[in-house]
């Protein structure tokens, strides 16, 4: 964990609650993960598209910042089904998720579409949320390192292209096959990961995705470099999410 940097909890609900479970949660709890927020802390929540809109207005006078799972790759036009960065900043979306794995093996996605993504974004200010990781066959066969170096290769082009700063791009590492599991990295892997990830994108906030939960969150908050989580299921239960912040402040902040 950098210090200087704040350190996020990014709640990916994907597919999991419905339109009015997404608006019944903001309503009852967000109070409490209001107070759980301030300058160190940043909760950003990620729904489906269509609580996108009415969660802006919930969370309006709070500190709980909204972000999308996904945008299209272009500005606008023909691309029947999709949704435009810009739209999603006029309603206050200030993240948005790319290249998550599931979109990667389900849609098909490419790099040359994850990176046209985070160039929306990047016109529309909102800060991308970038994620990254090896299947198991790919981690068995030690090809992590080189994985991810493509999978980040056009990002950083863009980067160099746009005259952006690594700052304004968070990257989640997210090993495929621990998604989902209740596996995770061993922490010696993971920190020298972290290590190499720090060098090759100096200044980017760098997250750990994969299944994230209230007894692991302690530890792996402490790997150098991780700046915050990228959690998906443990983020769909309010005690749970609740755990995992108050741990993490416990464990490092105070
Ligand atoms: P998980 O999902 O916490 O349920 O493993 C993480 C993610 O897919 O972003």
């Amino acid at each position: 964990m950098e210090k200087s940097k704040p350190f996020y909890f990014v709640a990916n609900w994907k597919m999991n609650k419905t339109f009015h479970q997404s608006i019944d949660f903001c309503n009852q709890h967000k109070q409490h993960l209001d107070s759980l927020t301030n300058e160190n802390n940043r909760i950003i929540i990620c729904p489906s598209y269509p609580a996108l809109a009415p969660l802006a207005t919930i969370l309006k006078s709070n500190s709980l910042a909204l972000g999308a799972q996904n945008c299209s790759a272009h500005e606008s036009g023909a691309y029947t089904g999709q949704v435009d960065a810009t739209s999603l900043a006029q309603i206050g979306c200030r993240y948005c998720i790319v290249g998550h794995s599931e979109r990667r093996t389900h849609c098909k996605e490419s790099e040359q579409c994850i990176a046209d993504k985070v160039a929306c974004l990047f016109n529309n200010n909102i800060t991308p949320i970038i994620c990254i990781g090896e299947t198991a066959q790919e981690r068995d066969a030690q090809q992590t390192e080189k994985i991810l170096e493509k999978q980040l290769a056009l990002i950083i082009e863009l980067c160099k292209k746009q005259n952006c700063r690594y700052n304004q791009l968070i990257v989640a590492y997210e090993p495929v096959w621990a998604i989902g599991t209740g596996q995770q990295p061993d922490i010696t892997s993971l920190k020298k990961l972290f290590v190499w990830l720090a060098k090759h994108m100096p200044e980017a906030t760098l997250l750990y995705g994969g299944s994230v939960n209230p007894t692991n969150s302690k530890i792996l908050a402490n790997v150098p470099y991780l700046n915050g989580f990228l959690i998906g299921n443990a983020s769909l239960d309010f005690q749970k999410l609740k755990k995992i912040v108050e741990s993490t402040l416990k464990n490092s902040r105070l």
